[in-house]
């Protein structure tokens, strides 16, 4: 098993290409489930999780080609794959698949949309809460398909094709819109989404499935109105870029110090965590490129934040921002709302030296002068970058263990970060 080793204390000057968000191609990979024709997505992101969803999708019987590399392109840029699902030969998404990653619950919907049947493994994923997928039924029972679960499985019919509906959710779940937006593309009539989650990602997938012929509007707001079509077809779309990368790498870059251009970045997509980390000391400034971090010398000020549903401060940036918050001069609070149980990464930071007390879901940490490198280990993926962090201002060496974590959600991190010029390596076996 792979592990990076850190050796803290460097700044970081340079240029951090972002790629494309993890959140958006998984659920645009799924969407090519729902037509004969090609759907050719570009800034695709080389991910643990997309290899994995690749393997999912050609149980299915997609074909997914990728393409070679372009003269003049730079090989770093992100992939341009082709998804072909002509032909779905099998509707069963097995448990050995689905368990390894919870997003390939979603192609559920596509199957029982465009084929009136689909079994799918309950799901696995990060282990940060029960993560229940009731929303997700609720919804497609709302279309009408009817739902039994059996033995772990989900089995949802249709065979007369799903019809439109009013779905309202009693909380935001950006899979249960995701799901609801693109089994509805393919439903008789009209489709009302209410309290829809309003992530850049739902947007994202909405604007590709309108290429492909749907008609969808709202999408970005909490209503999105969806007029079922009776076909989609094939569009190129391109992935936006991963807002989460971005705050992960804005937040290197206030615990380390320096200057860094987040290349592609854009702030629209993260704006509530970029206000909290110039609170707390970083100077932000767009550009035409992307976004432009720097942190000189100055100390980091504590913050008090409360994790929300988009637009609000996102779960994913939680643990990394409790990992800059150990370093800085005084008391933090930090409130997690979206999940119970992703505070995995507080006893791991604890091994660096930090000073985190828990209370039911709100994390208190008061800033400490130092922390000093040590073994720490990964345990899911935003945790995982945590450490990572932590252990750039960490004195000394750092060694994170289970490191598959990180390779499903950020790509080539420790290149991109030792370009840069930090210490870190990836040590193989
Ligand atoms: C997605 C993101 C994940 C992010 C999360 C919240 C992807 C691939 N993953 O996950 O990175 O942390 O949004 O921004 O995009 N819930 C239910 N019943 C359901 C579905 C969800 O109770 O049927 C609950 C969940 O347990 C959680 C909350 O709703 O407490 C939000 O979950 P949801 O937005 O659905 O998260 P995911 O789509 O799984």
């Amino acid at each position: 098993m792979d592990r990076i080793r850190i050796v803290g204390g460097q700044r970081l000057t340079g240029t951090i290409p972002i790629s494309g968000a993890k959140n958006a191609t998984l659920p645009l990979m799924i969407a090519g489930l729902l037509t004969e024709d090609t759907l050719i997505l570009e800034n695709v992101p080389r991910l643990a999780d997309v290899i994995q969803l690749q393997r999912i999708l050609g149980n299915h019987g997609v074909d997914i080609l990728i393409a070679g590399k372009r003269p003049g392109v730079d090989p770093k840029n992100g992939r341009t794959i082709h998804i072909s699902a002509k032909h779905i030969v099998d509707t069963t998404a097995p448990y050995e698949l689905v368990s390894k990653m919870r997003a390939s619950f979603w192609v559920v919907a596509p199957l029982v949309a465009r084929m009136g049947e689909a079994k799918v493994s309950m799901p696995g994923g990060c282990a940060i809460g029960t993560r229940p997928v009731d929303l997700l039924i609720m919804a497609l029972t709302r279309l009408g398909a009817d739902i039994e679960i059996e033995a772990g499985y989900v089995m949802a019919r249709a065979p007369k094709g799903l019809r439109g509906a009013e779905i309202v959710f009693p909380k935001v779940t950006v899979g249960g819109t995701h799901t609801a937006m693109m089994a509805a593309s393919l439903a008789r009539g009209t489709t009302v989404i209410e309290n829809a989650a309003r992530e850049p990602e739902i947007a994202d997938v909405a604007d590709c499935l309108n290429k492909m012929g749907a008609n969808i509007t709202g999408a970005g707001s909490a209503r999105i109105v969806i007029e079922g079509v009776a076909k989609l077809n094939g569009a190129r779309h391109a992935v936006l870029p991963d807002r989460i990368e971005t705050g992960t790498y804005a937040m290197a870059v206030a615990m380390a110090g320096g200057d860094v251009l987040l290349q592609n970045a854009r702030p629209e997509l993260l704006q509530s965590a970029l206000d909290v980390l110039a609170g707390a000391g970083l100077r932000v400034t767009p550009t035409n490129e992307g976004i432009r971090v720097t942190r000189n010398g100055s100390g980091l000020a504590p913050v008090e934040v409360t994790t929300a549903p988009f637009p609000g401060f996102p779960t994913d940036l939680q643990a990394q921002l409790m990992a800059l918050m150990t370093r800085a001069g005084g008391t933090s609070r930090i409130t997690e709302t979206i999940f119970e149980n992703r505070f995995m990464h507080v006893q791991e930071l604890a091994r660096l030296g930090a000073n985190i007390h828990l209370d039911g879901q709100t994390a208190t940490i008061e800033g400490v002068a130092r922390l000093k490198g040590a073994p720490v280990m990964a345990t899911d993926l935003r945790a995982s970058v945590s450490l990572v962090i932590a252990a750039l201002a960490a004195e000394g060496e750092t060694t994170v263990n289970r490191v598959y974590h990180l390779d499903r959600g950020f790509e080539r991190l420790e290149e991109k970060l030792s370009a840069c010029g930090a210490a870190i390596e990836r040590i193989s076996g």
